[in-house]
């Protein structure tokens, strides 16, 4: 039996394996809604047998966006486009996420293929929201957001869950990584308020748990939520392990229930370690400290690596970005590379043996 292909149920929802997709962002929906791009790649994955299907950054309000073209869950043309590509993942027995998330300070940019700078207003983009009135390397300062701010952006974060959930997803991540708003409230490199949102690190938590508490709320019981989190920022005096434990502790407290260990994008010169498992280290760390469920992400492209990963205790799923893009069918491949059994789509039942 692989630990790969072992089934794991969180709350009321059954995922048939533990190779899961990372968040991807596409810069393929018009006014956040999604369409046939996310229908046939998304699709594939779920064809290709990842045990979860977790869609990218999802923007819970307009300037929550990364950029323009990013999708959202702010309203119901939304939810019903959703709804679409989420009924074909589920028609191949396959589970949904999607990821909410606020840009903060790094939103209104360019697609990557397209230099992923900053759009100004004129453009077509949007002045931005931060903790603190300062830029991210190039990109201008955003505005400091107001208490008024903080309150609707927490409500944003708790409709778009409830817009989730009617779209038919099985699994809500929370972005609260790489330098985005959460991210941004909880880093000492991003955050420098003076009033109870800044300053110690209850204050620093202060926001993000305020909208884990709302999401929590507006999400059904029977359904989980996960958090992907930046373990550390990679520099002197930045978020690091420790405060990702004492965080992760308080998500947990409040219902969260795995928790995505990725790690930087806070700080412009962070300098990230090469070697392959940097980041494989930050899950079993936080595994180890804290007992919640932990995904491990960055670098894992063989099955024999993902199944040694869940072996060792490093972490309880995978989940896969760059090697699903190279491969959608991944999961396939490693199932046959495992000895796993894994029931394929009936149309591509043809190519489930490798031997002719
Ligand atoms: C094209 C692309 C888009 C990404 N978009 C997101 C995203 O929307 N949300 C997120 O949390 N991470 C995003 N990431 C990071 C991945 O989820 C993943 O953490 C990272 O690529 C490391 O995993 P890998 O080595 O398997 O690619 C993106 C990565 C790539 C390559």
């Amino acid at each position: 039996m692989t630990q790969l292909f072992s089934p794991i149920t969180i709350r009321g929802v059954e995922f048939a394996n533990r190779a899961w997709l990372a968040p991807m962002c596409q810069y393929s929906a018009a006014d956040g809604i999604v369409g046939d791009w996310h229908l046939v790649t998304l699709g594939a994955y779920a064809t290709g047998r990842a045990g979860l299907v977790l869609a990218e950054a999802t923007g819970v309000t307009p300037e929550g966006r990364i950029s323009p073209q990013c999708p959202g869950l702010w309203n119901d043309d939304q939810v019903q486009a959703w709804s679409r590509v989420v009924d074909f993942i589920h028609g191949q027995g396959v589970r949904a996420g999607v990821q909410l998330a606020h840009a903060g300070r790094k939103a209104s940019t360019a697609s990557s293929w397209n230099g992923g700078g900053h759009i100004a207003p004129a453009d077509g983009g949007w002045v931005t929201l931060g903790p603190s009135a300062e830029g991210f390397g190039p990109l201008p300062a955003p505005k400091a957001m107001d208490q008024q701010d903080i309150d609707t952006t927490v409500q944003a974060f708790a409709d778009a869950a409830e817009r989730a959930d009617r779209a038919g997803f099985d699994v809500i991540e929370l972005h609260s990584a790489h330098g985005y708003l959460m991210h941004q409230f909880l880093s000492p490199v991003s955050n420098h308020r003076t009033d109870e949102y800044g300053g110690s690190l209850a204050n620093r938590m202060r926001f993000p748990l305020a909208v884990v508490a709302a999401v929590r709320e507006a999400w059904p019981v029977g359904k989980p939520l996960f958090v992907r989190i930046s373990a550390t920022d990679w520099v002197e005096g930045g978020w690091d392990v420790e405060q990702s434990v004492a965080y992760v502790k308080e998500l947990e407290r409040l219902g969260v229930d795995l928790i995505d260990t990725s790690s930087g994008g806070a700080a412009i010169d962070a300098v990230i370690p090469a070697h392959v498992n940097y980041q494989i280290d930050l899950a079993e760390q936080v595994r180890a400290q804290t007992g919640v469920l932990t995904g491990a992400v960055g670098r894992i492209t063989e099955p024999a690596q993902a199944e040694a990963i869940l072996r060792e205790g490093k972490a309880d799923v995978v989940f896969l970005a760059r090697q699903m893009l190279r491969d959608p069918h991944w999961p396939l491949r490693a199932a046959h590379e495992l000895g796993a059994k894994v029931r394929w789509a009936d149309q591509m039942r043809a190519g489930a043996s490798w031997s002719s």
